[in-house]
């Protein structure tokens, strides 16, 4: 239990999963999932490369049926690939090349951007909140970086040397794509403009979770990342380049989402699922360990200001679709403790009437 006692005063890993994976060593206990528990990797669960809808962004604002493509997309899987979002593939390149500079350092220089003990943001694992916690097979590094001001630039490395230059400018950027995708999403639903937006008051919120899974001697028994919905509005990940890893649950099946270099992944996440009424799905998803090779992603997370309220658009509400969620403020911080005590957060905000 020694071990263990340690994750909980919140002092990194005796050894990070990094380590563990250079040195060969088995994964510990605490990494196996239980089978019948929501990290089941039971074989009855095959992973199919079934296709994830593949949507134009740059076709939104002018084609009706790619807008009918998208709404089918996120009423049923709650996911697709995005191309013509506006990056070169140059500039999405660049942007996978810090990721990969970053987890390349010593040991000694990535902790210099360490998760304080009770802290969100930095570089570590998972913060520990309930024995019954199984530890994933990953490292990361998580930042915020909307609203500007509340940057904590200590935690931003500086090596690479261009890493926040990067940074700033794939978001500055991204913000941009994820604006015109929420007026699409409005608009595929007939809904006025700011239905959803208005609802994320004047400091929304993004943050960057940089994950880096090292392979791993046990896949069938070690996820990189357990099954979870995103608490966010909307995830955009930006996948490895050439390993997969990533699977999204639809219709019961483990769905494997194909790399597509230069896509951008876009999942709704649960605050959205409120905010449609439930029309838009926020999927469960989790990621595959392997033996042979690591895996790197960039998942970026979008949220209204957590002191807002949310819930659902009154448009959406009526006898035929009654109100399926309350609302909610700070679901953010909620969804935390919730996912890792094994409670189903959405349930957590269902409506009684
Ligand atoms: C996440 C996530 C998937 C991946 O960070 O929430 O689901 O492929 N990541 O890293
Ligand atoms: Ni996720």
């Amino acid at each position: 239990m020694a071990g263990k006692s340690l994750f909980f005063d919140g002092v990194p890993l005796a050894k990070s999963v990094q380590e563990m994976s250079v040195n060969g060593d088995e994964p510990p206990p605490e990494f196996h999932v239980k089978d019948g528990s929501l990290g089941c990797t039971d074989s009855s669960h095959l992973s199919l490369s079934v296709s994830v809808p593949i949507i134009d962004l740059s076709l939104l604002s002018s084609s009706e049926k790619e807008l009918q493509k998208l709404r089918f997309a996120l009423e049923s899987g709650g996911c697709f690939q995005a191309i013509g979002h506006g990056m070169s593939s140059s500039f999405i390149d660049k942007v996978r090349g810090v990721a990969k500079q970053f987890f390349g350092l010593p040991r000694e220089e990535k902790l210099k951007y360490s998760r304080a003990a009770n802290g969100a943001e930095g570089y570590g694992h998972d913060r520990v909140v309930s024995e019954k916690q199984v530890l994933d097979w990953h490292s990361r590094l998580f930042l915020r970086v909307f609203p500007e001001k509340q940057r904590k630039l200590n935690l931003w490395p500086e090596k690479p040397d261009n890493f926040r230059e990067v940074l700033h400018e794939y978001y500055t950027k991204l913000k941009q794509m994820m604006d015109l995708l929420f007026k699409a999403m409005e608009k595929s639903l007939d809904l006025q403009e700011n239905s959803f937006l208005g609802q994320f008051g004047d400091n929304p919120v993004m943050h960057v979770r940089f994950n880096f899974y090292p392979p791993c001697s046990k896949p069938d028994k070690v996820l990189g990342l357990k099954p979870h919905s995103d608490r966010s509005s909307v995830t955009v990940l930006l996948q490895d380049e050439e390993v997969e890893g990533l699977q999204i649950l639809k219709d019961e099946r483990w769905v494997t989402v194909p790399v597509i270099p230069h896509a951008l992944v876009v999942n709704i996440g649960d605050q959205m699922q409120i905010m449609s009424n439930g029309i838009f799905k926020s999927p469960l998803h989790r990621v595959k360990t392997n033996k042979a090779k690591l895996r790197i992603s960039v998942a970026t997370l979008y949220e209204p200001e957590p002191e807002k309220e949310i819930g659902p658009v009154e448009a959406l509400i009526d006898d035929k679709k009654p109100r399926l969620y309350r609302n909610v403020t700070n679901y953010a911080s909620l969804n935390y403790e919730w996912y890792q005590k094994g409670k189903v957060p959405l349930e957590e905000v269902k409506f009684h009437a």
